[in-house]
Protein backbone atom coordinates (compact mmCIF):
# COMPACT_ATOMS: atom_id res chain seq x y z
CA UNK A 1 0.00 0.00 0.00
CA UNK A 2 1.42 3.56 -0.76
CA UNK A 3 -0.09 5.34 1.96
CA UNK A 4 1.67 8.75 0.59
CA UNK A 5 -0.26 8.39 -3.10
CA UNK A 6 -3.62 8.01 -1.07
CA UNK A 7 -2.77 11.40 0.57
CA UNK A 8 -1.52 13.36 -2.58
CA UNK A 9 -4.93 12.18 -4.72
CA UNK A 10 -6.76 13.51 -2.25
CA UNK A 11 -5.15 16.65 -2.15
CA UNK A 12 -5.29 16.65 -6.33
CA UNK A 13 -8.78 16.34 -6.05
CA UNK A 14 -9.16 19.81 -4.21
CA UNK A 15 -7.03 21.28 -6.66
CA UNK A 16 -9.18 19.80 -9.67
CA UNK A 17 -12.23 21.10 -8.09
CA UNK A 18 -10.61 24.80 -7.67
CA UNK A 19 -11.17 24.72 -3.68
CA UNK A 20 -7.94 24.31 -2.27
CA UNK A 21 -7.62 25.79 0.88
CA UNK A 22 -4.74 27.98 1.28
CA UNK A 23 -4.10 29.48 4.70
CA UNK A 24 -2.79 32.97 4.82
CA UNK A 25 0.09 34.15 7.27
CA UNK A 26 -1.29 36.78 9.65
CA UNK A 27 0.04 38.62 12.60
CA UNK A 28 -2.62 41.06 13.86
CA UNK A 29 -1.49 44.13 15.55
CA UNK A 30 -3.14 44.79 18.75
CA UNK A 31 -4.99 48.61 18.37
CA UNK A 32 -4.83 48.66 14.93
CA UNK A 33 -7.04 46.33 14.00
CA UNK A 34 -8.48 45.69 11.32
CA UNK A 35 -4.63 46.44 9.76
CA UNK A 36 -2.75 43.37 9.88
CA UNK A 37 0.64 42.04 8.48
CA UNK A 38 0.28 39.81 6.12
CA UNK A 39 3.84 37.50 5.59
CA UNK A 40 4.38 36.28 2.32
CA UNK A 41 7.87 35.45 0.20
CA UNK A 42 9.62 36.49 3.02
CA UNK A 43 8.20 39.94 3.25
CA UNK A 44 5.76 41.17 5.96
CA UNK A 45 2.85 43.64 4.04
CA UNK A 46 0.51 45.95 5.87
CA UNK A 47 -3.14 44.69 4.87
CA UNK A 48 -6.71 45.55 5.68
CA UNK A 49 -8.67 42.47 7.06
CA UNK A 50 -12.58 42.31 6.03
CA UNK A 51 -13.47 38.50 6.49
CA UNK A 52 -12.59 38.93 10.59
CA UNK A 53 -15.17 37.33 12.89
CA UNK A 54 -13.48 39.51 15.53
CA UNK A 55 -16.69 41.20 14.69
CA UNK A 56 -16.57 43.99 17.46
CA UNK A 57 -13.02 44.09 17.50
CA UNK A 58 -13.07 42.91 21.38
CA UNK A 59 -10.09 40.97 20.65
CA UNK A 60 -8.29 43.93 20.73
CA UNK A 61 -10.28 45.90 23.47
CA UNK A 62 -8.24 47.48 26.60
CA UNK A 63 -10.65 45.55 29.28
CA UNK A 64 -10.17 41.96 27.35
CA UNK A 65 -5.87 42.83 27.18
CA UNK A 66 -5.53 43.76 30.74
CA UNK A 67 -7.67 40.86 31.99
CA UNK A 68 -5.99 38.57 30.15
CA UNK A 69 -2.74 39.86 31.13
CA UNK A 70 -4.07 40.13 34.82
CA UNK A 71 -4.89 36.82 34.75
CA UNK A 72 -1.76 35.10 32.69
CA UNK A 73 0.60 37.20 35.12
CA UNK A 74 -1.26 35.80 38.35
CA UNK A 75 -2.33 32.19 37.69
CA UNK A 76 0.10 31.34 34.45
CA UNK A 77 -0.43 30.00 31.10
CA UNK A 78 -2.26 26.69 31.04
CA UNK A 79 -5.45 25.04 33.33
CA UNK A 80 -3.23 22.66 34.52
CA UNK A 81 -5.72 19.93 33.64
CA UNK A 82 -9.23 18.55 32.33
CA UNK A 83 -12.20 20.57 34.46
CA UNK A 84 -12.42 16.94 36.53
CA UNK A 85 -8.63 16.88 37.65
CA UNK A 86 -7.56 20.28 39.17
CA UNK A 87 -8.46 22.44 35.96
CA UNK A 88 -11.46 24.09 36.83
CA UNK A 89 -9.93 27.23 37.75
CA UNK A 90 -12.16 30.09 39.48
CA UNK A 91 -12.31 32.67 36.43
CA UNK A 92 -14.28 29.91 34.94
CA UNK A 93 -16.40 29.28 37.31
CA UNK A 94 -16.86 33.31 37.02
CA UNK A 95 -17.26 32.69 33.17
CA UNK A 96 -19.76 30.40 33.71
CA UNK A 97 -22.16 32.45 36.08
CA UNK A 98 -21.66 35.54 33.77
CA UNK A 99 -22.95 33.24 30.67
CA UNK A 100 -25.79 31.89 32.74
CA UNK A 101 -27.03 34.90 33.44
CA UNK A 102 -26.47 36.36 29.92
CA UNK A 103 -29.05 34.20 28.53
CA UNK A 104 -31.09 34.36 31.90
CA UNK A 105 -30.83 30.33 32.55
CA UNK A 106 -30.09 28.62 35.30
CA UNK A 107 -26.17 27.41 35.17
CA UNK A 108 -23.43 27.28 31.94
CA UNK A 109 -21.35 24.94 30.76
CA UNK A 110 -17.83 26.22 28.66
CA UNK A 111 -16.15 24.47 26.73
CA UNK A 112 -12.76 24.44 24.77
CA UNK A 113 -14.68 25.38 21.16
CA UNK A 114 -18.06 26.58 20.04
CA UNK A 115 -17.39 23.38 17.72
CA UNK A 116 -16.82 20.88 20.76
CA UNK A 117 -19.69 22.86 22.55
CA UNK A 118 -21.95 21.41 19.46
CA UNK A 119 -20.92 18.09 19.06
CA UNK A 120 -20.90 17.06 22.44
CA UNK A 121 -23.92 18.74 23.92
CA UNK A 122 -26.34 17.48 20.82
CA UNK A 123 -24.44 13.93 20.79
CA UNK A 124 -24.99 13.88 24.54
CA UNK A 125 -28.43 15.09 25.31
CA UNK A 126 -30.01 12.91 22.08
CA UNK A 127 -28.20 9.97 23.57
CA UNK A 128 -29.87 10.47 27.13
CA UNK A 129 -33.11 10.77 25.50
CA UNK A 130 -34.65 7.72 24.68
CA UNK A 131 -35.28 6.76 21.36
CA UNK A 132 -34.72 10.63 20.41
CA UNK A 133 -35.61 11.82 16.94
CA UNK A 134 -33.80 15.12 16.12
CA UNK A 135 -35.20 17.95 13.98
CA UNK A 136 -32.48 19.60 12.16
CA UNK A 137 -32.08 22.87 9.92
CA UNK A 138 -30.41 21.92 6.40
CA UNK A 139 -27.88 24.45 6.89
CA UNK A 140 -27.16 23.56 10.25
CA UNK A 141 -23.07 23.89 11.12
CA UNK A 142 -20.58 20.89 10.60
CA UNK A 143 -20.31 21.09 14.57
CA UNK A 144 -24.34 20.30 15.08
CA UNK A 145 -23.96 17.75 12.26
CA UNK A 146 -21.19 15.64 13.59
CA UNK A 147 -23.40 16.11 17.29
CA UNK A 148 -26.70 14.78 15.81
CA UNK A 149 -24.50 11.84 13.80
CA UNK A 150 -22.42 11.08 17.02
CA UNK A 151 -25.36 10.68 18.86
CA UNK A 152 -26.58 7.79 16.65
CA UNK A 153 -29.98 9.11 17.39
CA UNK A 154 -32.42 9.03 13.92
CA UNK A 155 -32.48 12.50 12.93
CA UNK A 156 -35.05 14.43 10.20
CA UNK A 157 -34.07 17.27 7.92
CA UNK A 158 -36.23 19.92 7.65
CA UNK A 159 -36.05 22.57 4.96
CA UNK A 160 -34.03 26.07 5.42
CA UNK A 161 -35.93 27.66 8.31
CA UNK A 162 -39.35 26.17 6.86
CA UNK A 163 -41.56 26.07 9.64
CA UNK A 164 -44.31 24.51 7.56
CA UNK A 165 -41.82 21.53 7.01
CA UNK A 166 -40.52 20.83 10.88
CA UNK A 167 -44.26 21.30 11.79
CA UNK A 168 -45.24 17.92 9.19
CA UNK A 169 -42.34 16.32 10.46
CA UNK A 170 -43.67 16.86 14.07
CA UNK A 171 -47.25 15.95 13.70
CA UNK A 172 -46.17 12.70 12.06
CA UNK A 173 -43.75 12.09 14.82
CA UNK A 174 -44.88 9.62 17.47
CA UNK A 175 -46.23 12.14 19.93
CA UNK A 176 -44.56 10.12 23.01
CA UNK A 177 -41.39 10.23 21.41
CA UNK A 178 -38.52 12.69 22.62
CA UNK A 179 -37.65 15.38 20.21
CA UNK A 180 -34.74 17.62 20.30
CA UNK A 181 -35.00 20.28 17.51
CA UNK A 182 -31.59 21.62 16.34
CA UNK A 183 -30.80 25.08 14.23
CA UNK A 184 -29.30 28.58 14.31
CA UNK A 185 -30.31 32.26 15.33
CA UNK A 186 -27.76 33.85 12.46
CA UNK A 187 -26.88 31.63 9.45
CA UNK A 188 -23.64 32.82 8.93
CA UNK A 189 -22.96 32.60 4.91
CA UNK A 190 -26.07 33.94 4.28
CA UNK A 191 -26.51 36.57 7.19
CA UNK A 192 -30.32 35.04 7.41
CA UNK A 193 -32.06 34.65 10.67
CA UNK A 194 -34.56 32.00 11.93
CA UNK A 195 -37.87 32.14 12.62
CA UNK A 196 -37.17 31.69 16.26
CA UNK A 197 -40.53 32.63 17.63
CA UNK A 198 -42.36 30.15 15.46
CA UNK A 199 -40.09 27.26 15.98
CA UNK A 200 -40.22 27.15 20.09
CA UNK A 201 -44.03 27.82 19.38
CA UNK A 202 -44.05 24.56 17.48
CA UNK A 203 -41.88 23.00 19.79
CA UNK A 204 -44.13 23.84 23.01
CA UNK A 205 -47.09 22.47 21.35
CA UNK A 206 -45.40 18.95 19.88
CA UNK A 207 -43.62 19.06 23.03
CA UNK A 208 -39.98 19.22 21.35
CA UNK A 209 -36.80 20.43 23.25
CA UNK A 210 -35.22 23.30 21.54
CA UNK A 211 -31.31 23.67 21.13
CA UNK A 212 -30.04 27.09 19.26
CA UNK A 213 -26.93 27.85 18.17
CA UNK A 214 -26.66 31.74 18.83
CA UNK A 215 -22.36 31.59 17.83
CA UNK A 216 -22.66 34.41 15.21
CA UNK A 217 -25.26 36.65 16.80
CA UNK A 218 -23.99 36.40 20.59
CA UNK A 219 -22.57 39.94 22.28
CA UNK A 220 -24.53 41.51 18.67
CA UNK A 221 -27.99 41.08 19.54
CA UNK A 222 -30.06 41.90 22.13
CA UNK A 223 -29.66 44.92 24.60
CA UNK A 224 -26.99 43.07 26.50
CA UNK A 225 -25.80 40.90 23.77
CA UNK A 226 -27.76 37.79 24.83
CA UNK A 227 -28.21 36.95 20.77
CA UNK A 228 -31.45 36.98 18.61
CA UNK A 229 -33.25 35.17 21.28
CA UNK A 230 -32.67 38.14 24.14
CA UNK A 231 -33.39 40.90 20.85
CA UNK A 232 -36.50 38.62 20.57
CA UNK A 233 -37.51 38.09 23.96
CA UNK A 234 -37.80 34.32 23.79
CA UNK A 235 -34.56 33.17 25.40
CA UNK A 236 -36.56 32.00 28.20
CA UNK A 237 -38.59 29.10 25.67
CA UNK A 238 -35.57 27.68 24.55
CA UNK A 239 -34.35 25.00 26.36
CA UNK A 240 -30.25 25.11 25.24
CA UNK A 241 -28.93 28.27 24.37
CA UNK A 242 -25.52 27.53 22.96
CA UNK A 243 -22.42 30.24 21.72
CA UNK A 244 -19.17 30.86 21.05
CA UNK A 245 -16.32 32.87 23.27
CA UNK A 246 -15.12 33.34 19.64
CA UNK A 247 -16.39 35.72 17.88
CA UNK A 248 -17.81 38.61 19.13
CA UNK A 249 -16.47 38.21 22.18
CA UNK A 250 -12.70 38.07 20.66
CA UNK A 251 -11.49 34.98 22.87
CA UNK A 252 -11.66 31.62 22.26
CA UNK A 253 -14.15 28.85 23.79
CA UNK A 254 -17.76 27.78 23.40
CA UNK A 255 -20.60 26.95 25.57
CA UNK A 256 -24.36 25.82 26.70
CA UNK A 257 -26.70 27.33 28.75
CA UNK A 258 -29.74 25.65 30.54
CA UNK A 259 -31.41 24.42 33.37
CA UNK A 260 -29.14 22.89 36.18
CA UNK A 261 -30.38 19.64 35.85
CA UNK A 262 -29.60 19.76 32.15
CA UNK A 263 -26.12 21.33 32.48
CA UNK A 264 -25.22 18.54 35.10
CA UNK A 265 -25.98 15.69 32.67
CA UNK A 266 -23.36 16.99 29.74
CA UNK A 267 -21.30 17.83 32.65
CA UNK A 268 -21.07 14.36 33.59
CA UNK A 269 -21.59 12.00 30.55
CA UNK A 270 -20.12 14.23 27.41
CA UNK A 271 -16.54 12.77 26.65
CA UNK A 272 -15.87 15.87 24.71
CA UNK A 273 -16.03 17.82 27.89
CA UNK A 274 -14.50 15.54 30.33
CA UNK A 275 -11.52 14.28 28.49
CA UNK A 276 -10.19 17.47 27.70
CA UNK A 277 -7.88 19.92 29.30
CA UNK A 278 -9.74 23.07 30.79
CA UNK A 279 -9.96 26.11 29.31
CA UNK A 280 -7.26 28.34 30.62
CA UNK A 281 -7.55 30.89 32.88
CA UNK A 282 -6.27 34.22 31.20
CA UNK A 283 -8.75 33.11 28.64
CA UNK A 284 -11.43 32.83 30.74
CA UNK A 285 -10.96 36.11 32.52
CA UNK A 286 -10.72 37.83 29.06
CA UNK A 287 -13.58 36.52 27.84
CA UNK A 288 -15.63 37.50 31.44
CA UNK A 289 -14.17 41.15 30.80
CA UNK A 290 -15.51 40.97 27.23
CA UNK A 291 -18.95 39.04 28.02
CA UNK A 292 -19.40 42.26 31.15
CA UNK A 293 -18.33 45.15 28.87
CA UNK A 294 -21.07 44.25 25.65
CA UNK A 295 -23.75 43.70 28.14
CA UNK A 296 -23.57 47.31 29.29
CA UNK A 297 -21.83 48.85 26.32
CA UNK A 298 -24.23 49.30 23.01
CA UNK A 299 -22.05 51.52 21.08
CA UNK A 300 -19.84 48.93 18.90
CA UNK A 301 -23.55 46.62 18.41
CA UNK A 302 -24.98 49.90 17.15
CA UNK A 303 -21.58 50.40 14.94
CA UNK A 304 -21.47 47.18 13.68
CA UNK A 305 -25.26 47.31 12.64
CA UNK A 306 -24.23 50.84 11.01
CA UNK A 307 -20.89 50.21 9.17
CA UNK A 308 -22.47 46.64 7.63
CA UNK A 309 -25.87 48.40 6.16
CA UNK A 310 -23.36 51.52 4.99
CA UNK A 311 -21.31 48.71 3.29
CA UNK A 312 -24.16 47.13 1.52
CA UNK A 313 -25.93 50.25 0.21
CA UNK A 314 -22.32 51.83 -1.02
CA UNK A 315 -21.93 47.75 -3.23
CA UNK A 316 -25.09 47.75 -4.56
CA UNK A 317 -25.24 51.19 -5.72
CA UNK A 318 -21.87 50.41 -7.12
CA UNK A 319 -23.91 46.94 -8.96
CA UNK A 320 -21.68 44.45 -6.98
CA UNK A 321 -24.12 41.31 -6.38
CA UNK A 322 -24.66 41.76 -2.49
CA UNK A 323 -26.82 38.61 -1.63
CA UNK A 324 -29.59 39.37 0.63
CA UNK A 325 -28.61 39.29 4.71
CA UNK A 326 -30.84 40.76 7.18
CA UNK A 327 -27.91 41.07 9.52
CA UNK A 328 -23.87 42.48 9.78
CA UNK A 329 -22.70 39.66 7.40
CA UNK A 330 -22.47 41.02 3.61
CA UNK A 331 -22.25 38.16 0.98
CA UNK A 332 -21.06 39.47 -2.72
CA UNK A 333 -22.12 36.24 -5.10
CA UNK A 334 -19.28 35.17 -7.21
CA UNK A 335 -20.93 31.94 -8.08
CA UNK A 336 -17.68 30.13 -9.23
CA UNK A 337 -14.93 28.14 -7.42
CA UNK A 338 -12.21 29.54 -9.77
CA UNK A 339 -13.10 33.01 -10.20
CA UNK A 340 -13.90 33.36 -5.85
CA UNK A 341 -10.52 32.27 -5.31
CA UNK A 342 -8.27 34.77 -8.11
CA UNK A 343 -10.66 37.59 -6.87
CA UNK A 344 -9.63 37.15 -3.28
CA UNK A 345 -5.82 36.56 -4.94
CA UNK A 346 -6.26 39.71 -6.67
CA UNK A 347 -7.56 41.83 -3.78
CA UNK A 348 -4.99 40.95 -1.30
CA UNK A 349 -2.19 41.23 -4.04
CA UNK A 350 -3.09 43.93 -5.95
CA UNK A 351 -5.04 45.96 -3.25
CA UNK A 352 -3.74 44.47 0.47
CA UNK A 353 -7.25 43.40 1.29
CA UNK A 354 -7.47 40.24 2.62
CA UNK A 355 -11.33 38.44 1.82
CA UNK A 356 -11.31 34.41 1.77
CA UNK A 357 -12.81 32.71 -0.76
CA UNK A 358 -15.72 30.76 0.87
CA UNK A 359 -16.00 28.02 -1.56
CA UNK A 360 -17.66 23.94 -1.29
CA UNK A 361 -18.44 22.53 1.16
CA UNK A 362 -18.81 25.43 3.28
CA UNK A 363 -21.72 26.98 1.23
CA UNK A 364 -23.19 25.15 -1.99
CA UNK A 365 -21.70 25.15 -5.38
CA UNK A 366 -22.64 27.64 -7.83
CA UNK A 367 -23.34 30.50 -4.42
CA UNK A 368 -19.03 30.96 -4.15
CA UNK A 369 -18.95 34.38 -2.39
CA UNK A 370 -16.66 36.79 -1.04
CA UNK A 371 -18.27 36.71 2.94
CA UNK A 372 -17.67 40.19 4.56
CA UNK A 373 -17.81 41.26 7.96
CA UNK A 374 -17.81 45.08 8.73
CA UNK A 375 -17.18 45.91 12.11
CA UNK A 376 -17.52 49.37 14.21
CA UNK A 377 -13.62 49.43 13.40
CA UNK A 378 -14.29 49.50 9.42
CA UNK A 379 -14.89 53.00 9.00
CA UNK A 380 -16.65 54.79 6.22
CA UNK A 381 -13.15 55.25 4.20
CA UNK A 382 -11.96 51.92 4.18
CA UNK A 383 -15.51 50.91 2.96
CA UNK A 384 -15.12 53.35 -0.03
CA UNK A 385 -12.02 52.24 -0.36
CA UNK A 386 -13.45 48.13 -0.80
CA UNK A 387 -15.79 49.13 -2.86
CA UNK A 388 -13.08 50.81 -5.52
CA UNK A 389 -10.96 47.91 -5.08
CA UNK A 390 -13.65 45.44 -5.57
CA UNK A 391 -15.18 47.12 -8.97
CA UNK A 392 -11.45 46.84 -10.39
CA UNK A 393 -11.23 43.29 -9.23
CA UNK A 394 -14.98 42.41 -10.19
CA UNK A 395 -13.97 43.84 -14.25
CA UNK A 396 -10.23 42.66 -14.06
CA UNK A 397 -11.61 39.04 -12.92
CA UNK A 398 -14.10 39.29 -15.12
CA UNK A 399 -17.04 38.15 -12.63
CA UNK A 400 -20.75 39.24 -13.22
CA UNK A 401 -21.83 42.64 -11.97
CA UNK A 402 -25.83 42.92 -10.91
CA UNK A 403 -27.86 43.96 -13.95
CA UNK A 404 -30.40 45.16 -11.49
CA UNK A 405 -31.16 48.76 -10.08
CA UNK A 406 -28.71 49.88 -7.19
CA UNK A 407 -30.37 47.72 -4.51
CA UNK A 408 -30.24 49.40 -0.81
CA UNK A 409 -30.28 47.63 2.61
CA UNK A 410 -34.68 47.46 2.57
CA UNK A 411 -34.43 45.76 -0.91
CA UNK A 412 -37.53 45.21 -2.78
CA UNK A 413 -38.60 41.71 -3.29
CA UNK A 414 -38.29 41.46 -6.78
CA UNK A 415 -34.44 42.34 -6.35
CA UNK A 416 -34.22 39.64 -3.89
CA UNK A 417 -35.29 37.30 -5.78
CA UNK A 418 -33.22 38.57 -8.53
CA UNK A 419 -30.13 37.62 -6.95
CA UNK A 420 -31.65 34.70 -4.69
CA UNK A 421 -31.78 32.96 -8.44
CA UNK A 422 -28.33 33.94 -9.76
CA UNK A 423 -27.23 32.00 -6.34
CA UNK A 424 -28.61 28.85 -7.29
CA UNK A 425 -27.07 29.20 -11.43
C1 LIG B 1 -22.79 28.20 13.42
C2 LIG B 1 -21.50 27.85 14.06
N1 LIG B 1 -21.51 27.12 15.18
C3 LIG B 1 -20.37 26.78 15.80
C4 LIG B 1 -19.14 27.17 15.31
C5 LIG B 1 -17.90 26.77 16.04
O1 LIG B 1 -17.51 27.80 16.89
P1 LIG B 1 -15.97 27.93 17.33
O2 LIG B 1 -15.30 28.71 16.26
O3 LIG B 1 -16.01 28.60 18.65
O4 LIG B 1 -15.45 26.54 17.40
C6 LIG B 1 -19.07 27.94 14.17
C7 LIG B 1 -17.73 28.35 13.67
O5 LIG B 1 -17.45 29.07 12.85
C8 LIG B 1 -20.27 28.29 13.51
O6 LIG B 1 -20.26 29.01 12.38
Amino acid sequence: MDYQSHFQSAIEALHAEKRYRVFADLERIAGRFPTALWRHDGKAREITVWCSNDYLGMGQHPDVIAAMTAAVTAMGSGAGGTRNISGTNHPLVELERELADLHGKEAALVFTSGFVSNEASISTIAKLLPDCLILSDELNHASMIEGVRKSGAKKQIFRHNDVAHLEELLKAADPARPKLIVFESVYSMDGDVAPIEKIVELAEYYNAMTYIDEVHAVGMYGPRGGGISERDGIAERIDVIEGTLAKAFGVLGGYITGTRALIDSIRSYAPGFIFTTALPPALAAAATASIRHLKTSQSERDAQQRQAARAKAVFSDAKLPVMPSDTHIVPLLVGDADLCKKASDHLLQRHGIYIQPINYPTVPRGTERLRITPTPLHGDGLIETLKDALVETWQTVGIRFSTEQPQHAERSSAVTSLVVSQAGG
